[in-house]
């Protein structure tokens, strides 16, 4: 029943945006965050997600789309601007001229890209590229060897899924019984996820095994949205996500949170329990999508923009401070927008602003820089935090370890990289 308002609201919303404007032939711009059914999804060369829909391209899990002819050109010139059937990205390590290209699917014909270039003598029936692989598919995703045995594309159409072998082009058609039909399929962090409207199952490549806690939904995961359905778990969505964080911010006795868009994950580092709220049940004026968040004192200092506001956060209800939020100049001496904030020594906070690293002196009124170094080993630091182990730092879906903040700013080498969601929030993928 609830589906069904869900669906009478979208539809009453899309007659409206008609109504509105009866004569323009330009589509509705769709919104991510209503539960949308993707037409395909893959990553590109840089691991940056592309989910497809309609005319549009998604890049990224956050932001608005654009249209897809805009990074894939050709993709207009034999069809009226309508949908990709499929999307993947190869992985053929043994022939760098087939390695890391975007492969798309219409109709009968595929596109080739190499860093947005359609190549040479493409588009191409299907047939032709893929002897045995079917036209009009509905999804496609890449296996490699290290997960499939061999370097295999999954192609799935209607209930039938075949095993593509890259190197000897056989096909094995394929019986996973438990498997959905998708209508688009995506391998991310080594994990496969078929799409099947707006819900999700994550499955084995080589067996179809899908484990019976699924279909989740999909914006749970992979979107970043203000509202979520009200089916949708607070903790598990917040663990899990492979939405990046926005901050981290962790306390004299280790306890950690993390904030996401409107939320936060709070961690009991005694006993592992995990808690989510929204950013305005406990910061209201704060509201949403923080910057950088660092604990100093009684206090939870909170960067978003250009401004700083300071809670008191030694009893519930926490509670702004007089004067705040204030201009982020005024307080530390520098403008916003910051990535990240960390207090590893008592009275010194570190705060990455692009690729550089500025030490504040917090014990001095009002606080003084102390120094400022180049960060060489990341281009973009999505959030840091210091406990009595050392720093992590956060990128994307991924931790780096450092044993302080002198080596982080001043270290080349990258450091083994860890799972957010596994490792630092119990997530079982
Ligand atoms: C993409 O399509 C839109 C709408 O059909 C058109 O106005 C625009 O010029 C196209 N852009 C490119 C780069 O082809
Ligand atoms: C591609 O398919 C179309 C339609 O089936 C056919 O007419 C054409 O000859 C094919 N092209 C090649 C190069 O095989
Ligand atoms: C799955 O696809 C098959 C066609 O291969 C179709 O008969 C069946 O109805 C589809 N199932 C669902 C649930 O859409
Ligand atoms: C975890 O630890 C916190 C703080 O010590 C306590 O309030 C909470 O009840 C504990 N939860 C469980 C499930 O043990």
């Amino acid at each position: 029943m609830k589906l069904l308002a869900h669906i009478l609201c979208l539809c009453l919303a899309l007659a409206l945006a008609w109504a509105d404007e009866p004569e323009t032939e330009i589509s509705t711009v769709p919104d991510r965050c209503e539960g949308l059914e993707m037409d395909a999804v893959t990553v590109n060369e840089e691991g940056t997600p592309y989910f497809f829909k309609g005319d549009f391209l998604f890049k990224g899990f956050q932001g608005l789309p654009e249209l897809f002819n805009e990074t894939f050109a050709e993709l207009d010139d034999l069809h009226h601007l309508d949908h990709v059937d499929a999307a993947f990205i190869m992985h053929y390590e043994e022939s760098p001229t087939d390695h890391d290209r975007v492969h798309l699917f219409l109709d009968d014909q595929v596109f080739i890209y190499f860093q947005h270039k359609l190549e040479e003598g493409y588009p191409k029936n299907i047939s032709e590229v893929f002897p045995g692989i079917p036209d009009h598919l509905d999804a496609a995703v890449e296996c490699p060897k290290s997960e499939c045995e061999e370097d295999s594309v999954i192609f799935f159409k209607g209930h039938d899924i075949y095993h593509y072998n890259v190197k000897t082009k056989a096909v094995h058609e394929k019986d996973f019984i438990s498997m959905p039909n998708c209508t688009s399929a995506f391998r991310f962090m080594e994990n496969y996820y078929c799409f099947h409207g707006h819900m999700f199952s994550k499955f084995d490549p080589k067996t179809g095994f899908v484990h019976a806690k699924y279909p989740k939904e999909a914006r749970d995961y992979f979107m970043r949205c203000s509202k979520f359905s009200d089916e949708s778990d607070d903790v598990e969505r917040e663990q899990c996500s492979r939405v990046h964080f926005d901050a981290i911010a962790a306390d004299s006795a280790g306890n950690t949170c993390a904030f996401r868009g409107h939320y936060f994950l709070h961690k009991e580092v005694s006993n592992g329990t995990l808690h989510a709220h929204t950013i305005e049940s406990a910061f209201k004026e704060l509201h949403s999508d923080v910057d950088a968040v660092f604990c100093h004192n009684e206090n939870a200092y909170m960067i978003k923009g250009d401004h700083i506001f300071v809670y008191n956060v030694a009893a519930k209800p926490y509670t702004l401070l007089d004067g705040y939020p204030k201009p982020l100049k005024e307080e530390l001496g520098f403008d916003g927008p910051v990535n990240a904030a960390f207090v590893c020594e008592e009275g010194v906070v570190h705060v990455v602003k692009g690729q550089s690293m500025i030490s504040v002196d917090m014990k001095t009124t009002p606080p003084a820089t102390v120094i400022e170094h180049p960060i060489f080993s990341f281009k973009r630091v999505d959030a840091a935090y210091c406990h009595s182990g050392g720093l992590e730092v956060i990128v994307g879906n991924h931790y780096y370890h450092y044993e302080s903040p002198m080596l982080f700013a001043t270290g080349k080498m990258i450091p083994e990289q860890h799972k957010v969601s596994m490792e630092m929030f119990g997530c079982d993928h």
